[in-house]
Formats: C-alpha cells, sequence, structure tokens
C-alpha cells in the first residue's frame, strides 16, 4: 500500500537533512518530490545536499527533486552557516560524487501540477522559508482547495527566537512570503514552531543507537558541528530536530498537541520582522488560520525517529 502523498520543501540543512532521511526511511509516504529554496545555504548548494543525501538513500532514481527561488520574494538572502557548516550538512557528503542533478522544472510549479493531479490528497511539509508556497500561490490561489494539508516547520508564538530576538528563522528570512501563506486559507495548516521542536532533543547517547551504519554515520558526522553551536547558543549538549517534527507530525500527528488560533508575521518592524504574533485571547476577533502546536511527546517522536533510522 502506497503511504501519504507528501511534497519536502527544504532549504537543506542539517536537520532538514535528517528530515529527509526520517520521511523517506519511516515508509510512511510516497514522496511525489523534494523541492529546494535558498535559506540555510544558497537554494543551489541545498539542491546538491539533497540529490546527495538521496543517493546515500538510493532513493535518487524514485525522489525526483526540484529547483525553486534562489531569494526570499523581496529580501536578501541571510544565510545561516555558522549553525548548518560551510556546505549546509556539516560536510559530511563532501566526498560523495553527484550522480544525478535535479529535475527540470520549477518548484512552485511542481507543487501547482502535483496538487491539480491528485486533488484533496498531497501533504505539503515546509522545513524552509516559504518562498516557493508563496510564489505558487500567487499563481494559483485555489491551491488552498486542491492540498490535503501543509505543515510548516516555522515560527514560535509563547517564547523568544532563534535569529532575532523575537524570530524564527523560517519566518524571518522571508517574512512577506509567510504572511501570504498562513492568510492564504488553507483549511489544514499546521505551524510546527520553537515552542515545540526545543523539546526535540537528541542526546548524543541516543544518537549512538543507531549505529556503525552508513546512515548512523552520517548522522553523527553532519550533527557534530551543528550541537556544539546549540551547546555555545543553548548551554545544553544535543542535537535540536526542528523540521524533523515536521515530518514527524506528519506520520503521526498525535505525537503534538494543537490549539487553533489567529496567527499573524510581522514584515514592518525594524526590532521585530519575522515575528510570529499568536492571539491566543482572540483579541483580534478574527477567524483562527492555524493549528498551532503547543506541546510534544518528545519521547514518542524521539522514538519514532531511532526507531526508524536503526531498521
Ligand atoms: C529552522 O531554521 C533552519 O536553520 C533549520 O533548518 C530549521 O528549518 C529552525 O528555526
Ligand atoms: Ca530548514
Amino acid at each position: 500500500m502506497m503511504g501519504k502523498k507528501v511534497i519536502l520543501d527544504v532549504d537543506t540543512g542539517v536537520d532538514d537533512a535528517l528530515g529527509i532521511l526520517l520521511a523517506v526511511r519511516s515508509g510512511a509516504f510516497e514522496v511525489l518530490a523534494i523541492t529546494t529554496v535558498n535559506g540555510n545555504v544558497s537554494m543551489r548548494q541545498a539542491t546538491d545536499n539533497t540529490c546527495k543525501l538521496l543517493q546515500l538513500l538510493e532513493a535518487e532514481e524514485a525522489i525526483p527533486v526540484y529547483q525553486g527561488a534562489d531569494r526570499p520574494l523581496m529580501r536578501e538572502s541571510y544565510f545561516e552557516h555558522r549553525v548548518h557548516g560551510k556546505d549546509g550538512i556539516g560536510g559530511a557528503l563532501a566526498d560523495m560524487p553527484l550522480h544525478k542533478a535535479a529535475s527540470d522544472g520549477f518548484a512552485a510549479d511542481v507543487i501547482i501540477e502535483q496538487a491539480k493531479r491528485y486533488p484533496g490528497e498531497v501533504t505539503l511539509i515546509m522545513t524552509a522559508p516559504l518562498t516557493n508556497l508563496a510564489l505558487a500561490l500567487r499563481t494559483a490561489p485555489e491551491l488552498t482547495q486542491l492540498v490535503k494539508e501543509v505543515i510548516v516547520m516555522g515560527g514560535v508564538v509563547g517564547s523568544y527566537g532563534n535569529v532575532t530576538p523575537t524570530a524564527e528563522y523560517n519566518i524571518y528570512v522571508d517574512p512577506e512570503a509567510a504572511k501570504i501563506v498562513f492568510h492564504a486559507g488553507f483549511p489544514s495548516l499546521t505551524l510546527v514552531g520553537l515552542d515545540v521542536t526545543r523539546k526535540a532533543l537528541l542526546t548524543k547517547e541516543r544518537m549512538d543507537t543507531l549505529g556503525d551504519t552508513p546512515i548512523g554515520r552520517y548522522v553523527r558526522e553532519s550533527t557534530a558541528d551543528y550541537m556544539q553551536r546549540y551547546y555555545e547558543r543553548n548551554g545544553v549538549y544535543a542535537c535540536v530536530l526542528h523540521d524533523l517534527l515536521a515530518v514527524g507530525v506528519a506520520i503521526r500527528s498525535d505525537i503534538v498537541t494543537t490549539k487553533h488560533y489567529y496567527v499573524d508575521v510581522e514584515t514592518r518592524s525594524e526590532l521585530c520582522d519575522g515575528q510570529t504574533v499568536c492571539d491566543f485571547q482572540n483579541r483580534l476577533s478574527k477567524q483562527p488560520n492555524i493549528r498551532v502546536c503547543t506541546d510534544v511527546d518528545t519521547d514518542a517522536f524521539l522514538d519514532l525517529f531511532v526507531r526508524t533510522l536503526q531498521t
């Protein structure tokens, strides 16, 4: 039996890469495509990383990769080399030759095509700035009624940011795109923000249970500096699994608790651009537009990740 039809939109990045591993290895999905975008690294680097990851998984023939936006809608790029390393995946696949490059086609068009081909069936798992989806919505606003659901790793509603004091990275990089997506009218839009992803911490001990396999070695190598950076900033030595949690939610929605709120994005503030503002008390009297993740069953999620990659 085929799994849930999904498209992953990524800026591969250490945690995007682990999300791809989880998505492909879980067997829970039929991955229709992986689309890439400017974010942690350039769109082209993210594309190469993604193609190499698929080679590592021996899935490069089964899953097509498409390139998307190489810059935010209105702003300059803001790379995260300090967190994700020079190539975005901690140098872990630096020696792997690239055998299969991206397929022809533009990410936003591919999202529209696949949604039209399988109306009501496609789940979009977005783990990067939302530029590609915003572009797709501009061309085809009816997309909101065609996709089954959208799961976004991004934002933070009850805590502090991870790139500015108030903003989470994916929303900060392209807040105009996030605003378009948040207000587009998707019937099911889930926000997997830092409120929950900060609780998804993989310790070194748990990571070591992945064993001495190519995947186990890849995970350890790609995350070594990333964990060190997290320790320097947060005082906790662990691998924070932001993007993987969005994939985890697509596999098992019961690992998170959600609540429906009206959420908007700040785009016109010197200090707070990219902040996701959640109207907890409905002070604006607006209809809720987003299912916000408020809690996570951390153990269930970490077990899912480790067990999936052990097999
Ligand atoms: C998000 O920002 C990126 O650096 C990560 O890949 C993740 O998507 C976390 O804030
Ligand atoms: Ca990402």
